[in-house]
């Protein structure tokens, strides 16, 4: 198939991008870099061998989507393009709304206009809200996310929701990702931040490369094992390949279909430093401090549906993902610069 990629430049869409060439589809890339670079494309082109079809666009233009829309033939949209930083999300609220919800609708817009009925987004665990049951699980209700980023989702997997009832010639695939983290075995592409990392593996593969002094652990009086959070940690190239599964699942299924993305295994802050310390031969200081805001103590997946639907499992274990994070941070001190 030949699949339009929005946000295709970024952390997850590079590893998807070099699994779905390496499986035979082309694609295509549209991307404004707001929170990437060409030269990740460049690196899954160098990685694959294979090209890529490369627009530097806002996909909440319309016009330019109009022109990828005219100009190729698309048979499937993954959209990956969001903001995605909670912290700023709440300052920025409507720069969220605006960036996240409208490109959702210009794309669906196009869809419709060229005919194109396949559909995958990128959702996220974070739509369960406060959920004290765990594991979650498909069927249960959505919670109220903390964030305004969290909100963009719950919004947009009721829009996709709404859209596939009124077009019922269209497939919809609704992954909701846990906690990716990794980077492809080859140390060319991975997850590169801008500024000081949100998220636990950045900060911590920025401590071992000297970039940060220390990380901070918030909170060890969680109810939880060591009284750190717990999260279901994903490998990129794990996730990568479920959307390679989407993909040829929604070839064939019509409706909208919400699948975790996830391991169904709950990992502690400090287990990922103890492991991370272990395989890659480092010490990460660290210092506990208060809790975050807005985190919760435990979240983890039930990850069968996505086996059963999908015939998608997670492959790679929590060594390999700090293996392979500190693989790509250290071959790449200041990420794509
Ligand atoms: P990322 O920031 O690396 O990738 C997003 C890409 O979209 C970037 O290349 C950015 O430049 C681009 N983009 C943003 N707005 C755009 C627009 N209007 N037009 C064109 N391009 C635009 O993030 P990621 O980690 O690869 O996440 C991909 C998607 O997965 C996002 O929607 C994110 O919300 C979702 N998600 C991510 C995680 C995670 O922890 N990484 C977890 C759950 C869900
Ligand atoms: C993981 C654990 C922290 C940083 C976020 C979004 C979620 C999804 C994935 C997009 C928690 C702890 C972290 C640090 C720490 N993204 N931590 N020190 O919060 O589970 O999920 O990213 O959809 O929506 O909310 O991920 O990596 O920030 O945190 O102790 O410097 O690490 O408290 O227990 P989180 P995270």
């Amino acid at each position: 198939m030949n699949v339009l990629l929005a946000g295709g430049a970024g952390y997850i869409g590079t590893h998807t991008c070099v699994e779905l060439l390496n499986a035979g589809h082309s694609v295509v890339i549209a991307d404004n870099y707001s929170n990437s670079c060409p030269e990740a494309v460049a690196r899954v082109e160098e990685i694959t061998g294979k090209s890529v079809v490369l627009y530097e666009a806002d996909v909440c233009d319309k016009a330019a989507v109009d022109k990828i829309f005219s100009e190729n033939k698309i048979d499937a949209v993954i959209h990956f393009a969001g903001l995605k930083a909670v912290g700023e999300s709440c300052e920025k609220p409507l720069l969220y709304y605006r960036n996240n919800i409208d490109s959702t609708l210009t794309l669906l817009e196009a869809m419709e206009k060229y005919g194109v009925n396949n559909f995958i987004f990128s959702s996220s665990a974070t739509v369960y809200g406060t959920s004290d049951t765990m594991p979650l699980v498909e069927t249960m209700p959505t919670g109220t996310p903390t964030n305004p980023y969290g909100m963009t989702k719950l919004m947009m997997e009721q829009i996709l929701t709404d859209t596939a009832k009124a077009r019922p010639e269209m497939s919809i695939v609704i992954l909701r990702y846990f906690n990716p983290i990794g980077a492809h075995e080859s140390g060319r592409i991975g997850e590169d931040p801008n500024g000081i990392p949100n998220n636990l593996m950045p900060f911590i593969t920025q401590v071992a490369a000297g970039r940060l002094s220390q990380l901070g652990v918030f909170g060890d009086d969680y109810p939880t094992p060591d009284g750190t959070g717990v999260r279901d940690y994903i490998h990129v190239v794990d996730l990568a390949k479920g959307h390679v599964k989407a993909i040829g699942y929604s070839a064939d299924h019509k409706g909208v279909e919400i699948v975790n993305l996830g391991t169904g295994m709950g990992y502690s802050v400090l287990d990922i430093v103890k492991t991370f310390e272990k395989v890659n031969n480092l010490t990460i200081p660290y210092v506990i401090k208060p809790r975050r805001a807005g985190d919760i103590a435990v979240c983890y997946a039930d990850a069968s549906k996505a086996e059963k639907v999908l015939g998608w499992k997670a492959e790679k274990n929590l060594e390999d993902m700090c293996f392979d994070s500190w693989n790509w941070q250290s071959h790449n001190v200041n990420g794509y610069k």
